[in-house]
């Protein structure tokens, strides 16, 4: 399969007041066209920071990405232009990310207005084709997003990201803010939309039964880093990683009768400035021995397509 995204030991730092935080720290993947990439990890460990790097809404310290096949590490403003029609975000707070003035169908046309679509019966059209796309009625058209509720007001942003036609999705924590009855709706809308318009995701969350059910692979990240990435399925069925396993044991199982032994981290996730040598994890990790204090344990393949970081694997 062709690859859509690539990315290749990508970093972001940041210069703090304490010394520089390593919010991304060498990441690595690739993406197919209508695949979705699931990223979870806990909060602080980098995963919003990832997106935008991806997205060139933050610019990367080092490192390369690659899409459709052509070197992106580097754009000019023309080439951002045409990139931010390919690739969009839609975030957690649906408030923050719209403009409280601007009624329902103007937030969607925006970004139409924004790439030279001139004749307003066209963008009038296009509009209302999006409307129904994602399911929200016309009489909505004239509404402000104060008047909407959580879900359509989400359904609506999700509109204004389709509107240029984008390939590439990054979803950050798209259901999060939303209340529980309507998280399930809005996330069927967003799996709909993929196959429909043969979307790749990069889905953000930090609630892994809802990674689960929409990620094709899985990436765990922990202080700016892969601990461990595979298909999801493998991943549910064989997590080798003692966070991963810790982060999976907390989520319940549907099936009945089935038991589990909770695992319980001890202690936060450390500062990630300037970190120390050896494996992050180390201080709340059950298995840790002398070595991993010492070296910084790399990501290997354990198994086809599941790669780990961890000196006991
Ligand atoms: N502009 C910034 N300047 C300095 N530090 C930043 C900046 N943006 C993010 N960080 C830091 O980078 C780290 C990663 O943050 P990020 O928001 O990417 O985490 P996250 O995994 O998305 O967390 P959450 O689940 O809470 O959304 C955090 O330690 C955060 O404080
Ligand atoms: S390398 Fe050591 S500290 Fe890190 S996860 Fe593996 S066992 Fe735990
Ligand atoms: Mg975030």
């Amino acid at each position: 399969m062709e690859n859509l995204l690539k990315v290749k030991q990508l970093k972001k730092y940041f210069d703090t007041p304490g010394g520089t935080l390593h919010a991304v720290d060498d990441i690595n993947f690739s993406l197919a066209a209508g695949e979705t990439l699931g990223v979870v990890g806990e909060s602080g460990c980098g995963k919003s920071t990832l997106g935008r790097v991806v997205l060139h809404l933050l610019e990367s310290t080092s490192g390369q990405i690659w899409f459709e096949g052509k070197d992106i590490t580097h754009v000019s403003r023309s080439e951002l232009r045409e990139l931010r029609k390919k690739m969009q975000i839609i975030f957690q707070d649906p408030y923050a990310s719209v403009d409280p003035r601007m009624t329902i169908s103007a937030v969607i046309d925006e970004p139409l207005r924004n790439n030279g679509m001139k004749s307003r019966s066209e963008r009038e059209e296009k509009v209302a084709e999006l409307m129904e796309l994602i399911g929200l009625a016309k009489r909505f058209t004239d509404y402000y997003p104060h008047e909407l509720d959580g879900g359509r007001r989400q359904r609506a942003v999700i509109a204004r990201a389709l509107a240029t036609n984008p390939r590439f999705i990054v979803c950050d924590e798209p259901v999060s803010a939303l209340d529980v009855s309507i998280q399930a709706q809005v996330i069927n809308l967003i799996m709909e939309l993929q196959e429909k318009l043969r979307l790749t995701y990069m889905f953000i969350s930090h609630d892994l039964s809802v990674v689960k059910y929409v990620s094709t692979h899985i990436m765990v990240m922990y202080l700016g880093q892969t601990v461990e990435y595979a298909e999801t399925g493998d991943l549910f069925a064989h997590p080798v990683h003692p966070y991963t396993q810790a982060l999976l044991s907390a989520v319940p199982i549907p099936k009945l009768g089935a038991q589990k032994q909770r695992i319980l981290l001890k202690g936060e996730i450390t500062s990630p400035i300037d970190p120390k040598p050896g494996c992050r994890f180390a201080p709340r990790c059950p298995r840790a021995c002398e070595q991993c204090h010492q070296e910084i344990p790399a990501l290997r393949e354990v198994a086809d397509g599941h790669m780990v970081a961890c000196h006991m694997v």
